[in-house]
């Protein structure tokens, strides 16, 4: 009983200067040390560049917060991502974040995790039609109107022709990046060749459609991919069949091997979307709905999906090119200016 006392009273005086069990942010306390929120965290993979970065910033700020992250990789096989939430909902986690391969797919485990009282997060990629606690991610749509816009900006208008290689068919943000990009070259007259769907975001498949589509890729004034890991493979792709450079490429995730690219000319822009902030946003969010807190914030919105209406955090990307990459991504510290400009170091500024 003493003991009991003793811990509220220190709670409220912890509370009374740090307003803890109301702050998403708020540092740990000793006494929320004893009893860490538990958090199983599952990734499509690690293949793409930026997820390392993701798992590392998430893992960091949410142990500062006082919580546990059980980090696991599903290897683009969505049902082993249903068994790792299933493991999760034995491990009676406090939340589980998802980074689903295929929302279809994991729309029963998210309401198993739901009835066992478990929070769930949907990270990066919706799963959509799914009572998730919040969606959070960057502004997809505006990841496709920046692609276009950048092919517009750079004269691409009527009469001129677009491939689009986008990524996972069952991947949610893949449509919806699609349907701005299109909107946008609609609206500019550009006529869209072809569309190709990678896979599991299997970036040879991009590559062997260059191979495969030499008429298309001839009459082709640019190529919109769904990512800078696309692009990677389009562009060596295009290299062999000698249109790299004079073919527009556009993609996402500022990669450090499209950023080479764009200072040294193979591709036109990048989107860069800065996981540093999704990754700490999200680890806070997850601490907090595991301490029973309601989501706050200027960033908080809501969406339909399907049924339900989910808590949104939607975060801004920003588009990158030759132009803006200095102060961009490597005035942000996403990359070192020596390994941006390792093939062209005359061209590195001082
Ligand atoms: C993400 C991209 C990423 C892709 C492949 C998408 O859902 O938004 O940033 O490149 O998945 O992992």
């Amino acid at each position: 009983m003493k003991r009991w006392i003793s811990l509220l009273l220190t709670l409220s005086l912890l509370c009374g200067v740090s307003a803890c069990g109301t702050s998403e942010s708020g540092k740990v306390s000793e006494t929320e040390e004893e009893k860490k929120i538990q958090i199983g965290l599952t990734f499509d993979s690690f293949v793409i560049e930026r997820w390392q970065r993701d798992r590392d910033v998430f893992v960091s700020v949410a142990k500062e917060l006082g919580a546990e992250v059980n980090v696991q990789n599903a290897n683009g096989d969505v049902e082993e991502q249903k068994k790792q939430i299933d493991y999760f909902i034995k491990k009676e986690m406090d939340v589980i974040v998802i980074i689903a391969i295929d929302p279809e797919e994991l729309r029963d485990s998210v309401a198993r995790a739901k009835n066992a009282g478990i929070k769930v997060v949907s990270y990066d990629r919706l799963i959509d039609d799914a009572d998730v606690d919040l969606y959070i991610s960057f502004d997809n749509e505006m990841v496709g109107t920046l692609m276009g816009e950048a092919l517009v900006e750079e004269g691409l208008g009527d009469g001129d022709y677009v491939i689009m290689l986008g990524g996972s068919p069952t991947d949610n943000n893949v449509p919806l990046v699609e349907g701005a990009f299109q909107k946008v070259m609609e609206k500019n007259k550009v006529t869209i060749l072809d569309i190709l769907h990678a896979d599991g975001w299997r970036a040879e498949i991009a590559a062997s459609y260059i191979y495969s589509h030499i008429a298309a890729v001839q009459r082709a004034d640019a190529v919109m991919c769904g990512n800078d890991d696309l692009a990677t493979q389009v562009v060596r792709a295009l290299a062999e069949t000698r249109r790299a450079g004079d073919i527009l490429v556009v993609g996402q995730d500022a990669d450090l091997a499209a950023c080479q690219r764009i200072v040294e000319g193979t591709q036109l822009m990048t989107v860069y979307k800065p996981v540093e902030r999704l990754a700490t946003r999200a680890a806070e969010a997850s601490v907090a709905l595991g301490r029973g807190e309601t989501l706050g914030g200027e960033d908080l919105t809501s969406i339909e999906s399907g049924t339900y209406t989910v808590p949104y955090i939607a975060l801004e990307p920003i588009s990158v090119n030759r132009d803006n990459i200095d102060e961009v991504v490597i005035g942000s510290g996403f990359h070192l200016k020596e390994d941006v400009y390792l093939n062209v170091p005359d061209q590195m500024p001082q």
